[in-house]
C-alpha cells in the first residue's frame, strides 16, 4: 500500500471523508494500526502517563520518547508516524523547538511533530515548517498546561470560543499542516474544522472534525478505571490480558503447563 502523505489528509478533508488517529508507543500496536489503515499514528507524549507511569504528561523527556519513536517507524510501512514534542523541550525558542524536532525526525526518523499552543507558539511552527519538519498543532485543553489550566476542563467555551477560532487560523497560517483539538466545545470544533483549510483532529470535539484520534489503550480498554467523556472502548483489553496471566499461572500452580507437546523430547 502506497505511503500516507500530508496532501492526502488535506484531499479527505476536501472530499469530506473523517479519518482516525491513534496513539502507539511501540512496535506490535503500531505494526497492527497500520496494518487496519489507521493512516496517522501518533507517539504521544501520553507515553508519560501510558507508558511510564507518570502522573502527569510533563516529566517524560525527549530521551525517553525517542526510542519508542524509532521502534514505531521501524513498524511501520504505511502511517504517517507523528512525534509529540514534550514539555520543555520546545518552548523556550524557536531554535530548542528546532533543535529538538530534528532529533525527531533524524534520530525517531518521524515524519512530523506535535507540538502544544496557540498563537504564541505561531514562530515555534514556522521555524519548523521553514526548516522541512511538518507540524501538527494542539489546542484547546493542552495537558502539558494542566496545571496553569486548572486541571482537565474544558476549554473554548462562551468567548474563549473566539480566542480558539484565532490560535488554530494562527497556527494554519505559520504552516501546521493538521490541529488537533481536545476538550472544546462540539460547536466550536464544527466551527474552527469549517474556518480552515487543513484538517482538525479531535479528541472530546465533537464529530463535525475532519479526523477523530484517541490514546490506544484507552480505545481497546487496556487502562481500567474510569474514562474521561469522549473515551470510547471497543475492546476489553484489560480483561482479556488478566484472564490469560491467571490461567497461565492456575495451569502452572497445578502443573497441567507445559503439557508433553510444549516440550522437546
Ligand atoms: O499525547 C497524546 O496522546 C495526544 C493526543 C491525545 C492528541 O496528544
Ligand atoms: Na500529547
Amino acid at each position: 500500500a502506497k505511503k500516507v502523505r500530508i496532501p492526502h489528509l488535506q484531499e479527505m478533508k476536501r472530499r469530506g471523508e473523517p479519518w482516525p488517529m491513534l496513539t502507539t508507543y511501540d512496535m506490535y500496536t503500531a505494526e497492527l494500526f497500520d496494518e487496519a489503515g489507521i493512516p496517522v499514528l501518533l507517539v504521544g507524549d501520553s507515553a508519560a502517563n501510558n507508558v511510564f507511569g507518570y502522573e502527569t504528561s510533563l516529566p517524560v523527556t525527549v530521551d525517553e520518547l525517542l526510542p519508542l519513536v524509532r521502534a514505531v517507524t521501524r513498524a511501520t510501512k504505511r502511517a504517517l508516524v507523528v512525534a509529540d514534542l514534550p514539555f520543555g523541550s520546545y518552548q523556550l525558542s524557536p531554535e530548542q523547538a528546532l533543535a529538538t524536532a530534528v532529533r525527531f525526525m533524524k534520530e525517531g526518523r518521524a515524519h512530523a511533530v506535535k507540538l502544544e499552543g496557540g498563537r504564541r507558539f505561531a514562530p515555534h511552527v514556522e521555524a519548523l515548517t521553514g526548516a522541512g519538519v511538518p507540524v501538527m498543532g494542539h489546542i484547546g485543553f493542552t495537558p502539558q498546561s494542566e496545571h496553569n489550566l486548572g486541571g482537565y476542563r474544558v476549554q473554548g467555551r462562551g468567548e474563549a470560543g473566539a480566542e480558539l477560532v484565532a490560535d488554530a487560523l494562527a497556527l494554519q497560517e505559520a504552516g501546521a499542516f493538521a490541529v488537533v483539538m481536545e476538550m472544546v466545545p462540539a460547536e466550536v470544533a464544527k466551527q474552527v474544522t469549517h474556518e480552515l483549510t487543513i484538517p482538525t483532529i479531535g479528541i472530546g470535539a465533537g464529530p463535525d472534525c475532519d479526523a477523530q484520534v484517541l490514546v490506544w489503550q484507552d480505545m481497546a480498554g487496556l487502562r481500567r478505571g474510569k474514562a474521561p467523556r469522549f473515551v470510547k472502548r471497543y475492546a476489553d483489553l484489560a480483561g482479556a490480558l488478566s484472564g490469560a496471566a491467571t490461567a497461565f499461572a492456575d495451569e502452572v500452580r497445578r502443573g497441567e503447563f507445559p503439557a508433553s507437546e510444549h516440550a522437546f523430547h
